[in-house]
C-alpha cells in the first residue's frame, strides 16, 4: 500500500522581464488597464534560442537538488505544456536526455492552464500503482510563442516560465500523513471556443496563436475552481479551516480573488504570484508552490491545496499534506 510525497520544488524564470509600460509601446493598452483587471505588473519572456525543454530542465534540476537527489534517482517524467519545442516528440524525452536519464518513461500531458495539476494527479496514480518510484512533474511554458503581439485582449495576459516537483512513492503507513491526499479532474470539450489556439498539426499545419472570449472565461472560472475544490478537500475529508495554503492557477489576480472568497479561504493563506509572473499556463502552479518554499511561507506538514481551470475546459485540484 502506496502514498507519494513531495520531496522538492523548484522553479526557472527566462531572464527577460517585459513591463505593462513595455506593452503600452506595442499596443493600444496601458498599465493601469492591465493592472486593475488583472493585477499583472510584468512577465517574463523567453530568449529566442531558448525553449519549453529548456526551461524545464533548469526548473527540474532545481527540483531535484532541493530533494537531495541526483537525476538517476528519478524514472517517471511527467510535463504538462501546451507549448511543447516540437509536435513531438514530448518535450519530456528532451527534458530527460538533458538531465542524462536512460532509464525509466517520460510523456508530456496536455491540459492547458490545469496541465500540471492533471499531471500531479497521474503521476501521484502511477507511482501508487508502482509505475516507478520517484516522479519528475513539471509544468513549463514559452506562452510568449503563441501570442499575437498586435492583440492587446490576450498578449497582456501571458508570460513564459517553468516549475517543476519531485515526487516519491513511500510505504502509506510512514511519513505520517504526508502525501498527496486527493485529486479532482474535470473536462467539458464543450466550452473549447471560449479559449483555443486557432493552428495545429491536423487542422492548419500551422502553430497558430491564443483566441478567448475572456468575459466568458471569466464568467465560468470561479464555480468550476470551487466544485473541483470542494470534491478535493470531500474526498481527503479535510475541510476549508484545516487548509494552511491555497496555490491557485495564477491567470488573473480577480479570478483568484474570487475563488478565495467564495472558498472563504483568509486572503493571508493565498499564495500569488500573477503580478510578477503573469500567466504561464502549466508553469504558474509549480513556480508559485516553488516561490513559497522558497521563501519559508509553505513548510513540512503544511495542508496546501492547489487548483487550475483553462482551456477545453479543463478545472482539477489537488489537496497535498507537504
Ligand atoms: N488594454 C486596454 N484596453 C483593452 C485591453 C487592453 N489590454 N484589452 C481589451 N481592452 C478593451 C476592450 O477592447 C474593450 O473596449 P470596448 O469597451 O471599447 O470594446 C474594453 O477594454 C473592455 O473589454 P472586456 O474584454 O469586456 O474587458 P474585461 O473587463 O472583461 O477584462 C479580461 C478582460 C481581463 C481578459 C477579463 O475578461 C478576464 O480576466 N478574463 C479571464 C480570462 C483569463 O484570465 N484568461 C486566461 C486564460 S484562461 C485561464 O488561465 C483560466
Amino acid at each position: 500500500n502506496l502514498k507519494t510525497i513531495v520531496r522538492g520544488v523548484g522553479h526557472y524564470l527566462p531572464e527577460q522581464i517585459v513591463t505593462n509600460d513595455d506593452l503600452a509601446q506595442r499596443v493600444d493598452t496601458s498599465d493601469e488597464w492591465i493592472t486593475q483587471r488583472t493585477g499583472i505588473k510584468q512577465r517574463h519572456v523567453a530568449a529566442e534560442n531558448e525553449y519549453t525543454s529548456d526551461l524545464a530542465t533548469k526548473a527540474a534540476l532545481r527540483a531535484i537538488e532541493a530533494a537531495g537527489l541526483t537525476p538517476n534517482d528519478i524514472d517517471l517524467i511527467v510535463l504538462a505544456t501546451t507549448t511543447p519545442d516540437r509536435t513531438f516528440p514530448a518535450a519530456a524525452t528532451t527534458v530527460q536526455r538533458n538531465l542524462g536519464i536512460h532509464h525509466g518513461a517520460a510523456f508530456d500531458i496536455q491540459a492547458v492552464c490545469s496541465g500540471f495539476v492533471f499531471a500531479v494527479a497521474t503521476a501521484d496514480s502511477h507511482l501508487k500503482n508502482g509505475l516507478g518510484k520517484r516522479a519528475l512533474v513539471i509544468g513549463a511554458e514559452t506562452f510568449s510563442r503563441l501570442l499575437d503581439w498586435e492583440d492587446r485582449t490576450t498578449c497582456v495576459l501571458f508570460g513564459d516560465g517553468a516549475g517543476a516537483m519531485v515526487l516519491e512513492a513511500v510505504p502509506a503507513d510512514q511519513e505520517d500523513d504526508r502525501g498527496v491526499l486527493s485529486s479532482s479532474l474535470r473536462s467539458d470539450g464543450d466550452h473549447w471556443e471560449k479559449l483555443y489556439v486557432d493552428g495545429g498539426p491536423s487542422t492548419t499545419g500551422t502553430v497558430g496563436f491564443v483566441r478567448m472570449q475572456g468575459r466568458e472565461v471569466f464568467r465560468h472560472a470561479v464555480g468550476m475552481i470551487s466544485d473541483v475544490v470542494e470534491e478535493a478537500f470531500e474526498k481527503a475529508d479535510k475541510t476549508v479551516e484545516e487548509l494552511d495554503w491555497f496555490v491557485p492557477h495564477q491567470a488573473n489576480r480577480r479570478i483568484i480573488d474570487g475563488a478565495g472568497k467564495k472558498l472563504r479561504i483568509p486572503s493571508e493563506k493565498v499564495v500569488v504570484t500573477v503580478d510578477k509572473h503573469a500567466n504561464t499556463s502549466a508553469a504558474s502552479v509549480p513556480m508559485a508552490l516553488s516561490v513559497a518554499v522558497e521563501d519559508g511561507r509553505i513548510k513540512k506538514g503544511d495542508l496546501v491545496m492547489i487548483e487550475a481551470m483553462g482551456g477545453g475546459f479543463t478545472w482539477a485540484a489537488s489537496l497535498i499534506r507537504w
